[in-house]
This record gives C-alpha cells, sequence and structure tokens, in this order.
C-alpha cells in the first residue's frame, strides 16, 4: 500500500518534471518565417516607453529586491527564450504568441505562474506584440541590481545577457 503511494507520487513528480510547452520544438512555415521581415522595427525610444508604460510595472527593472516583484525581470525572460528559441523568427514568434495571449499551456516557464500567478493581457495589438518582442530580441534590457547574484546562485554561471547557446 505504502510503496504504490510511493511509487504513484514518484510518478507525478516526473510527469510534472516535463513541463516544457507543447510548442517548443515548433517548425515555422516560410510564411511565417518571412512574416519576420514585415515587422516595424520600433527605434530605442518607442520600445522603451512601451516597456515603460505597459511592462515595467509588473516586470520592474528598478526593484530593490527579489521579494518586491510582481513579475520576473524581463532580462531573465529573454535569456531563457534565447535558450530556447535560438532563430530570431521562433523567439519573436513564441514571445509575441504569448504576450498576445498569455495562457498557462503557451508558457515557457511554469515557476513564475506558480508564484506570480498568469499575466493579464496587455491591450497591446497582434502587431504591436510582435514589434515588441522583436524590440526585446534586439536590444539590451535593464536588470535589476539584485538579479546578477540571484541568476549566478540558480544557475551557476556568470549573468550575461544575450548568452544565446
Ligand atoms: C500586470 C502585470 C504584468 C504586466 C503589465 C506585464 N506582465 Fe509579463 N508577466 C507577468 C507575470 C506575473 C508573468 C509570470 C507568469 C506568467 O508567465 O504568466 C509574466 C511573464 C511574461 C513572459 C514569460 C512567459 C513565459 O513564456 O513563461 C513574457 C515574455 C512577458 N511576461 C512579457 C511581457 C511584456 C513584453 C509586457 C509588456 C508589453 C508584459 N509582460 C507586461 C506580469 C505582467
Amino acid at each position: 500500500m505504502k510503496k504504490t503511494l510511493i511509487l504513484s507520487s514518484l510518478v507525478v513528480f516526473l510527469l510534472s518534471c516535463n513541463n516544457s510547452p507543447k510548442n517548443v520544438n515548433r517548425v515555422l512555415s516560410d510564411l511565417e518565417e518571412n512574416s519576420i521581415k514585415e515587422i516595424k522595427v520600433l527605434s530605442k525610444s518607442e520600445g522603451d516607453l512601451i516597456l515603460t508604460n505597459t511592462c515595467y510595472a509588473c516586470h520592474n527593472p528598478n526593484s530593490t529586491s527579489h521579494d518586491n516583484m510582481l513579475a520576473p525581470p524581463l532580462a531573465g525572460i529573454k535569456n531563457k527564450y534565447l535558450n530556447t528559441y535560438p532563430t530570431k523568427e521562433l523567439f519573436v514568434t513564441q514571445m509575441s504568441d504569448y504576450i498576445f495571449n498569455p495562457t498557462e499551456e503557451n508558457a515557457l516557464m511554469k515557476g513564475p505562474i506558480k508564484r506570480f500567478g498568469i499575466m493579464p493581457k496587455t491591450g497591446l495589438s497582434k502587431s504591436e506584440t510582435r514589434e515588441m518582442a522583436l524590440f526585446i530580441f534586439n536590444n539590451k534590457l535593464e536588470v535589476p541590481s539584485w538579479f546578477p547574484e540571484h541568476f549566478e546562485d540558480m544557475h551557476k554561471e556568470k549573468w550575461e545577457e544575450n548568452s544565446s547557446k
């Protein structure tokens, strides 16, 4: 009896480790690949304005501690996306899909959903979310001062944005 219980909790545990989103191995069609070239490239000030007005209320890079965040820092999210989706086309497609329609199924990381709850919709249009995902891909993002040390504790490697592997 006890054995079955241990065994079944092990199975549940192992299953819950398999938490990558269903679309990690997604292959883009030529149409999707080409559509990335049509996305308007935001200037640094245009992109920063949207980050400040629409994202940083939660993904605040000026937070003074890990404890007063409402969401993970975007630079950390960017790193995780780059490691999973190394091409610009996949990165932009996957990140903009999430921002436009944040669902648990689409999320790359399940930990932050447990900690913070699922991100609400931002109100950006489909093309605006694509512009923002491209902007995030192309630009270095600010990180909170506590973040590099936290990252190094978690990953046992030095924090460096854009360390696409
Ligand atoms: C009202 C708070 C809030 C706002 C505003 C917000 N986010 Fe989020 N975001 C969250 C939270 C909380 C999470 C972590 C939970 C989750 O993944 O949904 C998150 C997660 C994410 C993720 C990672 C999802 C994944 O795949 O795991 C991305 C990408 C993201 N946000 C981008 C943005 C961008 C870009 C903006 C601005 C256009 C923005 N967010 C605005 C709260 C917010």
